[in-house]
């Protein structure tokens, strides 16, 4: 009977080594229907970017002057759950800015008076914490005209001690 069980500690053994050097052990401990929010920035229009599609990041980062800058965020669904609400995402041309806010009066504002415009979603977001949430804290620099996001506080309170202000209304992400 030894020997099965020996195969078997040896077989996952090598799955889980497989499975951490490319990676998908950390896709597998995403929550279910949730994929990971991806940040670029662009520090020559100042723009912070968000989204779940890794072409467009591919695209952004090869031909628009976009690079990693390290933003913490997390996994958000790309599908209506209970008790979430869509994240819409906007952009200005003449601003270069990408805002993000699960408002409706936040987002039509910026349309009427602002000169942004509804791109689609992010996602499904909770409004509330509980477990496994993490708060996506939200700031606006209203000199660079850039809107930030990120889960980690450090990063909030590093961004509010240099001209960001902090504003709420992006809801809450998931921790892998
Ligand atoms: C992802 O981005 C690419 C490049 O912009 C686009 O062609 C494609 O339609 C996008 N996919 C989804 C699912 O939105």
């Amino acid at each position: 009977m030894k020997t099965p069980i020996y195969f078997a500690v040896a077989f996952f053994s090598c799955l889980f080594v497989h499975a951490t050097t490319t990676g998908t052990l950390f896709e597998a401990r995403a929550p279910p229907g949730a994929v990971e929010v991806l940040s670029i920035f662009n520090p020559t229009v100042v723009d912070h970017f968000y989204t779940t599609n890794a072409s467009e990041i591919q695209q952004l980062t090869d031909f628009y002057g976009y690079e990693s800058e390290g933003t913490s965020t997390g996994f958000i669904f790309l599908t209506e759950q209970p008790d979430t609400v869509p994240l819409f995402r906007l952009y200005s041309l003449g601003a270069a800015d990408h805002m993000y806010t699960t408002s409706t009066q936040v987002r039509d504002h910026a349309v009427k008076r602002l000169g942004y415009f509804v791109e689609g979603i992010l996602g499904f977001v909770y409004t509330e914490d509980g477990p496994g949430r993490l708060p996506f804290f939200g700031l606006h620099n209203p000199n660079r005209i850039d809107h930030y996001y990120t889960t980690s506080a450090d990063q909030r309170d590093d961004a509010a001690k240099n001209g960001w202000n902090v504003e709420g209304g992006v809801g809450y992400l998931l921790s892998p």
